[in-house]
């Protein structure tokens, strides 16, 4: 239909006959002429009408925002060059113009924003949008780059099963009716971990895969109910091979796509210090506040909450000091500890101190003169600051202050320029769940501990480190590994520790306990969120722009309209009986 595309139409072509299709972005009646911006994949290009040529003048005339056309015309310079898009210096003169198909009346136009859901109903006219196709097209090229790395390497890309049996990664399984065992479901996978691991033991060594993961978990900016990973898996593999290797690739990746330099190596940090230091497992290094424990400065204080959580060996009061953060008024103050509220916080001290040198703080009533100059002096604090207090469990009053030190972070400007990334290490290897009272995994059920012995491990379950490690990429997880347990002892005792017992292990986990039995080789590997270093890459912060057709933050595709009910027929097939809503 066509002999050239419209976006690549040049100088080298002026004088020639061409045949282009595409889409009207733009048609305009000046009377004496008419202007198509001609749009296809490739971009903009201008096409002149005439009167001279009456019949396709009217055409052109009659020309609506978004019509499929098919123009047949000649190439010229253009007078008056437009430097704003590629084929700026030149014009078609039309010869012919085909209305291949006409558009109705838009919701809206690719120039407009209309809200999201709006762009999400009509997602096709939403992707048209130069800023859409820019953003998709980054994602097709961090792919291409990473099979080409990988494939170059020597890394087997291996498909897993879709319909599974749970793997369970800390969140809800979507579950599928097996119509042909009544009563009983397939799990869609939450990532392809089991599967990678037993690759491993089945000696295919270096695998990967572009798998697409499935977790019913409340969705957000950078969280979907299906995403897609990079998956990777390593036999006779200790963590330093496995990071080495993935290190050198990200850093080859944001050369060829993005032609930055990322730091080489990457620093490193151990869980705790990324906790103490910024209150987050996933600092955005790009941010140079830090916060600053003050327990042994405010252990005299007369203010019980600091003095429970300075006493609790499990209690932790940090201070943030923000410079410049004297010019938060008391609203905005309150801002911020709504912020905090969010994370947990059940409020947030602070002492303010304005440029001329004067106090307001609602703590500073609980400290003896002397100690309240001490603990100023600790954190720094100077006129002009203001220094935020969080005191409580250790780990809540990090996420508060982490969550607090973001937010001064954005609204003070003091987020640079750049990229930092950054290797997490020694986590953790379980968590207390107080509600479910039992131990869950901090990564996954698979995470090796850093001890070789069983006793040793159930004696010091609290303390015990993982061999676990993430990557992080200004502020955005980005990646998540581990060496895996290989002996079938160890996987039955961390089992155990989980508060699985044997039966359900066996019911849950059996083929991975028995494949453990028969040879597996010590094994690791890591999988990457392809979506948020997609969105890091397009520059945007909601994963939504980089997946085409994503789901709302309420769990629905608006194109679609899924979910929705499937008539009773179709669910007896499968022997499903919908109970009522419970309100
Ligand atoms: P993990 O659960 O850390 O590890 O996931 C790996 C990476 O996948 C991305 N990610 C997500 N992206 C979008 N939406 C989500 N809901 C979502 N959840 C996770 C993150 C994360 O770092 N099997 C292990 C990997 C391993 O141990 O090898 C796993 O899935 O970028
Ligand atoms: P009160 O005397 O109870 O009004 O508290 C004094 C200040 O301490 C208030 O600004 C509270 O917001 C703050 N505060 C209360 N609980 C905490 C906490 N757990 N961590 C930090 N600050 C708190």
């Amino acid at each position: 239909m066509r002999t050239h595309f419209c976006g690549l139409v040049d100088e080298a072509m002026i004088g020639q006959t061409v045949t282009l299709c595409g889409w009207t972005d733009v048609a305009r009646n000046l009377g004496g002429v008419c202007f198509i911006d001609l749009r296809d994949h490739e971009g903009i290009v201008q096409v002149t009408v005439d009167p001279s040529s009456a019949e396709v003048f009217k055409v052109a005339a009659s020309l609506g925002y978004e019509d499929v056309l098919q123009v047949e015309g000649i190439v010229r310079a253009r007078e008056a060059v437009n430097s704003k898009i590629r084929t700026g210096k030149v014009e078609v003169i039309a010869t012919n113009i085909t209305v291949l198909n006409k558009a109705e009346p838009l919701p809206f136009h690719h120039h407009e924003n209309p809200g999201e859901d709006i762009r999400l109903k009509y997602r096709y006219l939403d992707l048209r949008s130069a800023d859409m196709q820019r953003k998709q097209r980054t994602r097709i090229r961090l792919v291409q780059a990473l099979r080409r790395w990988l494939d170059a390497r020597g890394f087997q890309d291996i498909e897993t099963p879709i319909l599974t049996k749970a793997t369970p990664e800390g969140a809800r399984d979507f579950l599928v009716p097996a119509r042909m065992h009544p009563g009983e479901f397939y799990a869609l996978p939450q990532s392809p971990q089991l599967f990678k691991q037993i690759l491993m033991v089945a000696g295919f060594d270096r695998y990967y895969q572009i798998a697409r993961c499935f977790r019913d978990e409340a969705l957000r900016a950078d969280r979907q109910l299906e995403f897609t990973q990079l998956d990777m898996e390593f036999a006779f593999v200790r963590e330093r091979d496995v990071q080495d290797a993935v290190e050198g690739m990200i850093r080859d990746i944001f050369k060829e796509v993005m032609d930055v330099e990322l730091a080489n190596p990457f620093p490193r940090m151990t869980w705790a210090e990324a906790m103490r230091r910024y209150g987050s497992d996933k600092p955005d290094l790009r941010i140079a506040l830090e916060l600053v424990d003050v327990a042994e400065l405010v252990k005299s204080s007369e203010f019980a909450v600091f003095t429970g959580a300075a006493n609790d060996p499990d209690g932790r009061v940090a201070a943030l000091r923000i410079p410049g953060g004297a010019s938060l008024s008391r609203k905005q103050i309150d801002e911020y500890a709504a912020h905090a509220a969010k994370y947990g916080a059940k409020g947030l001290a602070y002492i303010k101190i304005d440029e001329a040198g004067a106090v307001s703080s609602p703590i500073q009533k609980f400290f003896a003169e002397d100690a309240f100059a001490a603990l100023l002096k600790h954190v720094g604090a100077g006129n002009g600051d203001i220094v935020f207090f969080g005191a409580g469990g250790y780990n809540k009053v990090s996420d508060f202050m982490g969550a607090l030190r973001l937010k001064a972070g954005k609204d003070f400007g003091l987020v640079q320029d750049g990229w930092t990334p950054l290797w997490v290490t020694d986590f953790p290897m379980f968590e207390y769940d107080d509600e479910a009272q039992r131990y869950v995994a901090l990564h996954h059920p698979f995470t090796a501990p850093a001890v070789d012995d069983i006793g040793d491990l159930r004696a010091n379950a609290k303390t015990a480190v993982s061999r676990g490690y993430d990557m992080v990429l200004n502020g955005n997880e980005i990646g998540g590994g581990s060496i895996r347990i290989h002996r079938p002892d160890m996987q039955s005792a961390v089992f155990e520790l989980l508060g699985i017992g044997a039966e359900e292990a066996e019911a849950k986990f059996g083929f991975l306990l028995d494949a453990l039995r028969f040879g597996a080789p010590p094994h690791g590997g890591i999988a990457f969120g392809i979506d948020r270093i997609a969105a890091l890459m397009a520059g945007t912060e909601s994963i939504r722009d980089v997946i085409p057709f994503p789901k709302t933050t309420s769990a629905q595709c608006l194109m679609t309209g899924a979910p929705s009910p499937i008539p009773d027929e179709q669910l007896a097939e499968v022997h499903i009986q919908v109970r009522p809503k419970k309100d």
